[in-house]
């Protein structure tokens, strides 16, 4: 039998990260953040001084790069070896992963990479792509959303809580330009079809959402065996 996928998709900022790991964590599902993947390749690319323009390099350093992904006590992000966790949180890499994002090679690649997850694992995958193109035929699909206000809010409290203080107007507008090009490139946008379930998490506490995503699980695990 096909192994469980739980896809979370939806803009950034909506809570998918925190909420897709605790779900995972409930359900003993392996958690992967595929956000995580795109910004570890935008910091390499950009410490190895490569420009967006250079298609095919890019290509070739993500053929070269080993990214692992590590759940314990904290999440960790490796790249090529090296814990970049933080870094890639920081908003010079938000900002530029939309162009890492667009190159449909790269994604390929990356999309190899998260459904061998599969394979062995239960699986709580979020992104932007995942009930679409990673896994279309996922048994839950979720989108989560929220008000601009609130995505902004939460991702200034998120930096504010690494150390890195941010102005709330500039993440606000940064979000709104990076929803734009998630939602409006050519490859793999970010589109909510008809059979994803839409949570509004705008008003909802984390544990709410949490919940909601369970229920939904047990719900269709019961009417599974019946
Ligand atoms: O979720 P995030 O903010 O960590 O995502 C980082 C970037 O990667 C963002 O520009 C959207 C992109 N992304 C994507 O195109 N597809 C995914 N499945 C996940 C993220």
């Amino acid at each position: 039998m096909k192994k469980f996928v739980i896809a979370i998709d939806g803009p950034a900022g909506a809570g998918k990260s925190t909420v897709s790991r605790i779900v995972a964590k409930r359900l003993n599902f392996l958690y992967v953040d595929t956000g995580a993947m795109y910004r570890v390749l935008t910091l390499k690319a950009i410490k190895q001084n490569i420009k967006w323009e250079e298609r095919e390099k890019l290509i070739e350093m993500t053929k070269n790069t080993k990214i692992d992904l590590e759940d314990n006590e904290e999440y960790k992000v490796i790249l090529d070896g090296k814990d970049v966790s933080d870094e890639i949180r920081k908003e010079e890499i938000s900002k530029n992963s939309g162009y890492i994002a667009s190159i449909l090679e790269i994604r390929e690649i990356l999309w190899e990479i998260q459904r061998s997850f599969r394979e062995k694992y239960d699986i709580v995958m979020e992104g932007r792509d995942i009930g679409t193109k990673v896994f279309p035929d996922a048994q839950i699909k979720i989108f989560l959303d929220a008000s601009i206000e609130e995505r902004a809010k939460r991702r200034y409290l998120q930096l504010k809580e690494m150390g890195m203080e941010e102005d709330i107007e500039k993440i606000k507008k940064e979000i709104i330009e990076r929803d734009k090009k998630d939602k409006n490139r050519k490859i793999a946008p970010l589109i909510k079809s008809d059979d994803y379930y839409y949570i509004d998490t705008t008003n909802l506490t984390i544990e709410q959402v949490v919940e909601k995503i369970i229920y939904l699980y047990r719900k269709i695990i019961g009417e599974e065996k019946n």
